[in-house]
């Protein structure tokens, strides 16, 4: 692999691989000394044109995590606020010989034409509303250490389909890996011909309380006002009652149901407080699984695993961490063998 530039492109092994590679990792965020060497002297660029909390400071641990240099570059810092193209500010920073260039930018696309210029592994951390890979392989990581297996599941993903890139990447990732994937949400953000123009074919319905029957996984999206040119629904009060997830709609769930939000989250419109602040919310735990993704991801791409080398690649995890161990004096915790890629 070298570059991530959505889940559309990936096949189900690849996409098993990268989790079983992140669980792995996991172990490291847990110890008292969260450091290993695996990309020692390599750089990392984390290029973000857009505002983010979670991605954008979970690639830069991740990156530091594994002994990576990581630089930071924001619009307001970037020569792009002087006119200069992004593509020219690629150039640029391709000049600077990094090893992977993290890139999120509000026009679908922009990783793709970045990977045409660039030798250094790029990688989407959103684009418009097309894809955000990593955000897929994160709830794809904690839905598989709640639930264990993704295949067979029922997962119905709510909210404001239209716009969000996150229900792209995560259908095209949870219908490879052999889940039901259901969405619903105001008519006006869950575009008709959705299903058709996921291959794998995907429901859509039209109350949200059908989509939730029986689901093993309740995945709640952000209502994105700053990608709505038009008004979608009459107001955010509305939207809030007719669409935002109450304690009963979970009864309709499995009796097992876990709650899942990509963040940044609307209280009390999306998604009342007391399921985001309760027992079957595993939004925090996301966030969490969002470090280790990162780091297998940085590591697959721009460590031992790149070009080609993936086949060693677990063997190495291990080995690094055996040798952070070693070289920071002694580390908490047990190295763990990474399982081999067949649980998906
Ligand atoms: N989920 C997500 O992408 O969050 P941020 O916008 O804070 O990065």
């Amino acid at each position: 692999m070298k570059q991530l530039l959505g889940i559309r492109e990936l096949s189900a092994d690849q996409i098993v691989h990268l989790l079983d590679t992140a669980e792995s990792f996991r172990d490291v965020s847990r110890r008292e000394i969260k450091k290993v060497p695996a990309l020692r002297g390599r750089t990392v660029i984390n290029l973000f044109f857009e505002a983010s909390t979670r991605t954008r400071t979970s690639f830069e641990i991740a990156a530091k995590r594994l002994s990576a240099d990581a630089v930071n570059i924001s619009v307001s810092t970037s020569s792009v606020s002087k006119g200069e193209t992004l593509l020219d500010t690629a150039r640029n920073l391709q000049a600077m010989a990094p090893d992977c260039i993290v890139i999120r930018h509000s026009s679908a696309g922009a990783p793709y034409h970045l990977s045409r210029v660039c030798d250094a592994a790029i990688v989407n951390a959103g684009d418009g509303a097309h894809e955000h890979p990593t955000q897929a392989l994160l709830d794809a990581l904690t839905i598989r250490e709640h639930k264990h297996q993704i295949a067979g599941l029922k997962i119905a993903i709510i909210g404001d389909i239209l716009h969000s890139r996150v229900a792209r990447s995560n259908i095209y990732l949870l219908s490879k890996l052999g889940a039901t994937v259901s969405v619903a949400g105001p008519g006006t953000l869950v575009p008709r011909e959705f299903a058709e123009l996921i291959e794998q074919g995907v429901r859509v319905e039209q109350r949200i309380e059908d989509a939730i029957v029986d689901a093993d996984v309740v995945m709640i999206l952000r209502v994105q006002r700053e990608r709505q040119t038009d008004a979608f629904f009459p107001s955010m009060r509305e939207y809030a009652v007719h669409y935002g997830l109450h304690p009963n709609h979970l009864n309709l769930a499995a009796p097992d149901a876990i709650v899942m939000h990509p963040g940044p989250m609307n209280r009390g419109i999306e998604i009342s407080s007391e399921i985001a602040d309760g027992g079957r919310s595993l939004i925090l735990d996301q966030v969490t699984n969002g470090v280790a993704v990162r780091m297998a991801v940085l590591y697959l791409l721009a460590g031992a695993g790149k070009d080609g080398q993936e086949a060693s690649s677990d063997v190495n995890v291990v080995s690094a961490t055996e040798e952070s161990s070693r070289s920071l004096g002694g580390v908490r915790g047990r190295t763990r063998k990474p399982k081999r890629g067949t649980r998906n």
